[in-house]
């Protein structure tokens, strides 16, 4: 560094001359359009899509000043449908489409530019579209469609192949699929998988939304045609719920399928499911269940079923069944994929003589089997997440899912195998029936979670600390399956309510979840119960119970994180009502004390607990948490109703909190700061959100680090879990925080990392020191809940934060902070504005902060222990532009940022 002072004047000279090139070089771009968060959707029913750019720019402190957006229709041949005009306007995230409305099936295509704040326009950006699907019910006219008549008995029936042949005389302009089942359906052109969508229609409110798919097929038409679809049990009609009950949605299984072909000549052609389809279930798939696996006797192939001169003779005439088309809706969520691909690290023989392939991860999603064998030889996989204290494959926390796939051989040579419509939790793979010795390259594990795009990624100098990250991200990968599951291997993959608000904000950090969630709040609107009661889970299939504090209260949490991290202030508006439900049906059980008293709830789900009799464990008093959270959500309305226009509201609930706060305060608080419950909790919550007289918060977070000291380690459950380490450092708690992150043994977060986890565990010691287990009852290794702790790793350790008031990163706020031993730390993370880095590292004395600030976004740094006149920028002084901003207080500096890349330097003490 010292070396810059030295600079001779010609190496200023020269430095000069080559900004000056590349100032004349400068570039800006518009890049990476989508629509809805998606790049080029196809098959959207929303009428006003909102369109989102991201600007590339060689130059820096650069913002967006306006911009314009043309719209064309492919049908009129290029016309302009719409033209925002140059509109003055810094917004380049969730712009909505304000043309005129459109209809079924059209297409457009939109293009964008944009002026900067340094007095020049882009050249318009490459071309996007987005196409509509089918808007109305009466689009649909095609019927649907269901086997006659099949086996009346409870559990999983042989899954259902459909067929029909058709033929396209004419050249091919476009073709369109849209399709849908009751169950799960895999779709077929020609022999072809038509998409690499796995577990479609995907998991919603069944009865109230069902989501269709709209495919692209203008390659697979040929002049003759075979268009085919397997119907799996699914969540439909397959066991779900934790009482493995079987049919929840219905008994039947249907197929909605519409082809819609234009040619060349202008005219078009519809081929729909009717009466004219045939249809088997003596297929080779005789079993399939999300929870118990999948049987598959390849003794029953119908080679090229899906094929054009397929004899299905044997096959029967289909039902036409009468079944509402109402409830049909375009997919908003990402799809279901196979993401990658993993081979298994070892193969081991147990003591009990089992032969298990270990994976190396715990991973969800099912093995791709490669055999050879004779006919009607039986493979059997099961599946397992860890093996017991002998080494064992243990199976017992999988509770009573079967988790169990069956293959038949045929006997030809070398057959492959792999599930249609089940998935498994696991990380160790017993195979039983092998004629021969079986071998590494006998299994590839598919990894198969729904298609988000990462976004965050974490690193610190802690090897312990970044396997605790991969643990969390993969604990997100295996339980964010089309909805948020609480875990994904034993009888129950639920997506329970509570896990899924602790752990959205870090969830947004790792992958981009604003897609994922806009579909899953609207199941939770859905299923919300008329009185404002929000089930436990979502889809609920546990019959509609709920109204638990900290989890229906993810109704409202989940819509403000995802505004918080993508400015997204449509799914506010969209779910207001549910949210403004459910503080009503809040205020019905509270009553005219504003407590909310003596209901049931989870409360502080899986603190620790002990079996001594002076300290049974730290159970935080319902009534407070329920309270407590009461006063929150209110308070977040009360934002929200602000944000989005809605000023009585604002006021009315504002003032609800307060007076819920003022009841918390008399009810759970002493005159001297201390909580009724005396545990991490409480005062967490307390703090955290804001329910203690301003005087008395010191003592609390006193009382909370105190309790931390005695215990010499965290007490917390589900709910105080996320809010722990944040609120001890936000009261200058820092140390005893990093102490926490630190520790390895149990309870921690290290301790099951020390242990060989590769995901989040559902209890602090699910497996104990002495290989002994938790509790089978409630046991998973894939539960991403305590996972929360990665929104403290981003924000605080590596110091990317969100400002709330500018939301979605077009203000970021930058606050480093070392300590706990690490000597570096960082995040990259892909906002919709483009890259943000946050990354710091100790260099000798100094602390040297790298940051990244995306064009059209500005930033405010915080560097704790910093003196201006020590900081240096880019290895230079503190330049005047940044001189303006500098606030200088007592623990640091701050300095506000446009966009460009800076490395900040100083000493630290
Ligand atoms: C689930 C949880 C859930 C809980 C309710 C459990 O069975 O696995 O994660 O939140 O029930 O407390």
């Amino acid at each position: 560094m010292k070396l810059t002072f030295r600079l001779t004047k010609m190496f200023v000279f020269l430095l000069i001359i080559s900004s000056m090139n590349s100032f004349s070089a400068t570039k800006t771009e518009v890049k990476e359009l989508i629509c809805e968060y998606h790049i080029n959707p196809v098959g959207i029913d929303i009428q006003k899509p909102r369109l989102s750019w991201q600007i590339a720019s060689s130059e820096e402190n650069l913002l967006q000043t306006a911009y314009e957006i043309n719209v064309t229709d492919q049908t009129a041949k290029g016309k302009l449908i719409w033209t925002s005009g140059k509109v003055n306007s810094a917004q380049s995230v969730n712009v909505p489409y304000q043309g005129p409305a459109l209809k079924s099936m059209q297409r457009v295509y939109w293009q964008v530019r944009v002026w900067d704040n340094k007095g020049k326009a882009t050249a318009w950006s490459m071309s996007s579209f987005w196409e509509m699907g089918l808007l109305e019910p009466e689009s649909w006219k095609a019927s649907w469609i269901s086997i006659q008549s099949e086996s009346t008995e409870k559990g999983s029936k042989p899954a259902q192949y459909f067929r029909k042949e058709f033929t396209a005389g004419k050249a091919i302009k476009s073709a369109r699929v849209y399709v849908t089942s009751l169950g799960l359906y895999q779709l077929f052109l020609n022999g072809q998988k038509v998409s690499p969508d796995l577990f479609t229609p995907g998991w919603t409110s069944y009865n109230k939304r069902l989501q269709y798919q709209t495919y692209d097929v203008t390659s697979m038409i040929q002049p003759k045609n075979s268009i085919g679809a397997i119907l799996g049990d699914g969540w439909y009609r397959g066991n779900i719920g934790w009482v493995s009950q079987n049919g929840y949605y219905g008994s039947k299984l249907a197929l909605l399928a519409q082809l819609q072909i234009n040619y060349t000549d202008g005219t078009s052609e519809m081929i729909g499911t009717d009466q004219s389809w045939k249809v088997t279930n003596n297929g080779p798939i005789t079993e399939s269940d999300i929870y118990n696996g999948e049987n598959y006797d390849a003794r029953k192939e119908m080679s090229d079923w899906s094929k054009t001169g397929f004899d299905d003779n044997q096959w029967k005439k289909v039902a036409v069944i009468d079944q509402s088309k109402k409830m049909l809706i375009a997919p908003q969520g990402v799809s279901v994929k196979a993401i990658e691909e993993i081979k298994p690290i070892k193969l081991i023989t147990t003591p009990k003589g089992e032969t298990v392939f270990d994976m190396g991860q715990n991973m969800v999603g099912w093995v791709r089997l490669k055999v050879q064998g004779n006919k009607g030889d039986q493979i059997t996989l099961k599946f397992a997440e860890v093996l017991d204290k002998a080494g064992n494959f243990y199976t017992d926390n999988l509770r009573s899912a079967k988790c169990t796939d069956v293959y038949i051989l045929k006997g030809s040579g070398i057959e492959i195998f792999e599930p249609h419509f089940t998935f498994h939790g696991f990380r160790f793979v017993k195979i039983e029936g092998l004629a021969s010795q079986a071998s590494l390259d006998q299994i590839t594990g598919v990894v198969i979670h729904s298609d988000m795009k990462t976004t965050g990624t974490f690193a610190c100098s802690d090897p312990l600390i970044n396997q605790l990250q991969h643990n969390i991200q993969w604990g997100q990968k295996g339980n964010f399956l089309d909805v948020p599951t609480d875990c994904p291997q034993r009888d129950e993959r639920l997506g329970w309510m509570g896990d899924a608000q602790v752990f959205s904000v870090t969830a947004a950090f790792n992958f981009n979840v604003a897609p994922f969630y806009t579909k899953w709040t609207k199941d939770i609107a859905a299923d919300q119960l008329p009185n404002g009661s929000v089930p436990d889970v979502i889809p609920d299939v546990l019959k509609g119970g709920g109204g638990k504090t900290a989890w229906a209260d993810a109704c409202i949490i989940i819509p403000w994180t995802t505004y918080l991290i993508y400015g997204d202030q449509r799914i506010l508006e969209v779910q207001y009502p549910s949210m403004k439900a459910w503080v009503e049906y809040m205020k019905t059980r509270a009553g005219e004390d504003n407590l909310w008293t003596g209901d049931w709830h989870y409360g502080d789900w899986l603190a620790f607990a002990t079996t001594q009799s002076d300290y049974p464990g730290a159970t935080t008093e319902k009534d407070l948490i329920a309270t407590a959270y009461y006063s929150y959500s209110s308070g977040l309305l009360a934002k929200i109703a602000g944000i989005i226009g809605r000023g009585e509201d604002a006021k009315k609930y504002a003032q609800l909190s307060e007076n819920i706060k003022k009841a918390f305060i008399h009810e759970f608080v002493t005159p001297a700061g201390r909580l009724v419950s005396h545990t991490q909790t409480a005062y967490s919550l307390a703090l955290a959100f804001n329910l203690l007289p301003e005087d008395l918060i010191p003592k609390a977070a006193e009382y909370l680090a105190n309790d931390v000291k005695k215990m010499g380690h965290l007490t917390t459950g589900f709910v105080g879990t996320p809010l722990l380490c944040k609120t001890l450092a936000a009261h200058g708690y820092q140390d005893l925080a990093f102490m926490l992150l630190n520790r390895k043994e149990y309870p921690s977060w290290l301790y099951p990392v020390t242990q060989g986890a590769t995901t989040i565990w559902e209890r602090w010691d699910g497996q104990k020191p002495d290989g002994s287990f938790q509790d089978v009852g409630m046991n998973s290794f894939n539960h991403y809940a305590y996972g929360a702790i990665g929104e403290w790793l981003y924000r605080y350790v590596a110091g990317l934060d969100i400002d709330p008031e500018v939301p979605g990163y077009k203000h970021i706020l930058l606050a480093p902070h070392s300590g706990g031993g690490l000597t570096n730390a960082g995040v990259e993370f892909t906002s919709l504005y483009g890259k943000v880095k946050s990354a710091w590292k100790l260099d000798g004395n100094d602390f040297v902060y790298e940051v990244t600030v995306p064009a059209n976004t500005t930033a405010t740094v915080t560097l704790i222990g910093a003196k201006a006149e020590q900081l240096t920028v880019n290895s230079q002084p503190l330049p005047a532009s940044m001189k303006e901003s500098l606030k200088q207080t007592d623990t640091g500096i701050s300095v506000n940022l446009g966009s460009g890349n800076y490395q900040f330097r100083y000493p630290k003490k």
